[in-house]
């Protein structure tokens, strides 16, 4: 898919104050500093789209973006931050769960993971959650530019068995690099042939 463009539309932190607007949209979702407004900025080939910054906890708002007129992409704030949620490890800010819950046009959902790191109880929670409410989900394996291929093999690889270990099946996955652009075709063209299907004849 060509990104012909893509707009900053709004942020806010209530789910009823997001467009009211039918477009099929997809969120993106981790823990602080996995890299999501760095892949969001990747995928649509703006630098700076979405708000990134080296510090954990940058996105603070669910950010609605309108790529091709067509559909809206969704920047959300990381969970597991310590001085955003303060409270316990399984705890998710109310209004992150609210947009899953209630978001109707929300198609598909990337949950990143930082490729570098060992499966974490918080991500494996956070997608047990998203199984629990029957939310369509995938993965992006982030960060893949600061490993070595093998040991990028290596974590993906463990990440399976892990996964595997709670999941019938292993969700559909991809991996990206911010600074290689490595997944952005595969990202694109996957949303694409989502948007196709949603498509009335
Ligand atoms: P919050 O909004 O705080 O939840 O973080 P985020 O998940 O949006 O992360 P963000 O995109 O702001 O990136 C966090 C840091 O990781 C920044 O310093 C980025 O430059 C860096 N980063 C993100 N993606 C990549 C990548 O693919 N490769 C490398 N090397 N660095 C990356
Ligand atoms: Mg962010």
């Amino acid at each position: 898919m060509k990104i012909k463009s893509a707009e900053f539309v709004i942020s806010n932190a209530k789910v009823e104050k997001c467009p009211d607007s039918k477009l099929p949209e997809y969120a993106f979702i981790g823990r602080s500093n996995v890299g999501k407004s760095s892949l969001i900025n990747m995928l649509t080939g703006r630098k700076s789209l979405a708000k990134t910054s080296a510090k954990p906890g940058k996105t603070q708002l669910i950010n609605h973006f309108l790529i091709n007129k067509d559909w809206h992409l969704v920047d959300l704030p990381g969970y597991g931050y310590a001085k955003v949620s303060k409270s316990s490890k399984k705890v998710f800010q109310k209004f992150i769960t609210a947009y899953f819950r209630e978001r109707k046009q929300m198609v598909c959902c990337f949950v990143l993971i930082d490729s570098r790191h060992a499966p974490q109880p918080i991500d494996m929670e956070f997608m047990q959650w998203l199984g629990e409410n029957n939310i369509p989900f995938n993965i992006i394996f982030t960060k893949a530019d600061k490993l070595k291929p093998k040991v990028l093999e290596r974590n993906i690889n463990a990440y399976q068995d892990k996964m595997l270990e709670t999941w019938v099946a292993m969700p559909e996955f991809f991996v990206s690099s911010a600074n290689s652009k490595l997944g952005q075709e595969e990202i694109l063209e996957y949303i694409e042939a989502i948007n196709e299907e949603l498509k009335p004849e």
